[in-house]
């Protein structure tokens, strides 16, 4: 395996401490001189540091990477010095945006031996094994809208959802050729009843792609009705492809449905290779459990395993994966977020 550089982002809260498994496991899987990583200290603690959100340096030396591997960012709810969602907004998706990562990849799995919220009955009979694309650099994410009369009983916010032809498009022939890979299904969740314009082009589109892939079924769902077929009937679902908050909503509750935020796993894809892609888990820093060793890596370490495959270091991807549901399927009890990125290690080393 030729040598990667990985730039690595802990961030805040649990960041730090997951990905350090993320690293240990990748770490056994491809061998410690397959890839050098470099650290990066972003996020909510240095902007209370030294005032820096998205420096330019650091931003710079991450676009030579070959892949970032991201924990999370952000301060805790209700924190006085960091406004809110000022790192979410100013970092995070402000690199996501710059660097083109309009694939959000968001794999869920419900492994065996995994307590799932969901009945057996359900569960037993077609296992949970969906991946929502969801679009990563449009829709309500752009920051298109504005108060007037701030402050005032005639205040009026506005978000204007933007939605292209040339972003729709891409990120729908990613979601086909991701399709007709798996299990040749794809669902597209919108909301065209209501929102005619978007929805009217998301519809559109797929039907214009879907043309090219008879060998693929096509569905619809409205996103209301499909949190619903989420919770009952999970295994109608191959790949979804959706914009940009549906995906985020969507993506909660299929991690919930598939063995809760500890196991979900992203990526933010550049398919194109133009710019790095960023992996990361859906979960965030988790504050209120950050520095006592309780965060579960597995999202982290699963998300090390989608960069392996993105950066193609051999069969690593499909290694962890199988190590992190042997793990799981071991009735591993309660263990530390390092004993959990050992144990997984261990079955790989
Ligand atoms: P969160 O995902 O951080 O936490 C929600 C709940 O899940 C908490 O009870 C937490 O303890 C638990 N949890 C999360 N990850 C866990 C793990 N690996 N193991 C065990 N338990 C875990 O969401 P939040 O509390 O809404 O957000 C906290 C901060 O993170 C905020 O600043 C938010 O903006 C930010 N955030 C960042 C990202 C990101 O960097 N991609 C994603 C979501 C939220
Ligand atoms: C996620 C998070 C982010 C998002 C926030 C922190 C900006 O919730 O990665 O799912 O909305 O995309
Ligand atoms: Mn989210």
């Amino acid at each position: 395996t030729r040598s990667v550089n990985i730039a690595v982002i802990g961030g805040d809260g649990i960041g730090p401490e997951v990905t350090r498994e993320a690293v240990k496991v990748l770490g056994a899987a491809v061998g410690t001189d397959a890839f050098t990583t470099t650290e990066f200290d972003l996020g909510a603690d240095r902007y209370r540091r030294d005032g820096e959100i998205y420096p330019a340096d650091d931003i710079a030396e991450l676009a030579k990477a070959d892949a970032i591997l991201l924990g999370a960012v952000g301060a805790e709810p209700g924190a006085t010095d960091v406004p809110s969602g000022l790192v979410e907004r100013g970092f995070l998706l402000r690199l996501r945006f710059a660097f083109d990562h309009y694939v959000n990849l968001r794999p869920a799995r419900l492994f065996p031996g995994v307590d799932g919220v969901l009945s057996e009955s359900i569960t037993n009979e077609a296992p949970i094994d969906l991946v929502v694309v969801r679009e990563g650099t449009e829709g309500l994410y752009c920051g298109n809208g504005g108060v007037v009369r701030a402050g005032t009983p005639h205040e009026i916010a506005t978000e204007v959802s933007v939605n292209t032809a040339f972003g729709v498009e891409r990120v729908v022939r990613d979601a086909f050729a991701r399709a007709a890979a798996r299990n040749g299904h794809l669902t597209l969740l919108h909301k065209h009843n209501v929102l005619v314009n978007a929805g009217g082009l998301w519809r559109r589109v797929v039907a214009e792609v879907g043309a090219e892939y008879p060998d693929v079924t096509v569905d619809y769902a409205h996103i209301d009705a499909a949190m619903i077929h989420l919770v009952t009937d999970p295994a109608r679902f191959d790949v979804i492809v959706t914009d940009n908050l549906f995906g985020d909503i969507v993506t909660d509750l299929a991690g919930a449905v598939t063995g809760g935020i500890g196991l979900a796993a992203s990526g933010n894809i550049n398919p194109t290779g133009a710019f790095p892609s960023m992996f990361e888990p859906v979960h965030g820093s988790a504050p209120d459990i950050a520095g006592r060793g309780l965060a579960d890596p597995t999202a982290a370490i699963l998300s090390a395993a989608l960069l392996a495959e993105h950066l193609r270091l051999g069969d690593a991807a499909s290694q962890i994966r199988d190590a992190v549901a042997a793990h799981l399927a071991s009735g591993p009890g309660s263990l530390t977020t390092s004993q959990i990125g050992d144990a997984i290690a261990d079955r790989l080393g």
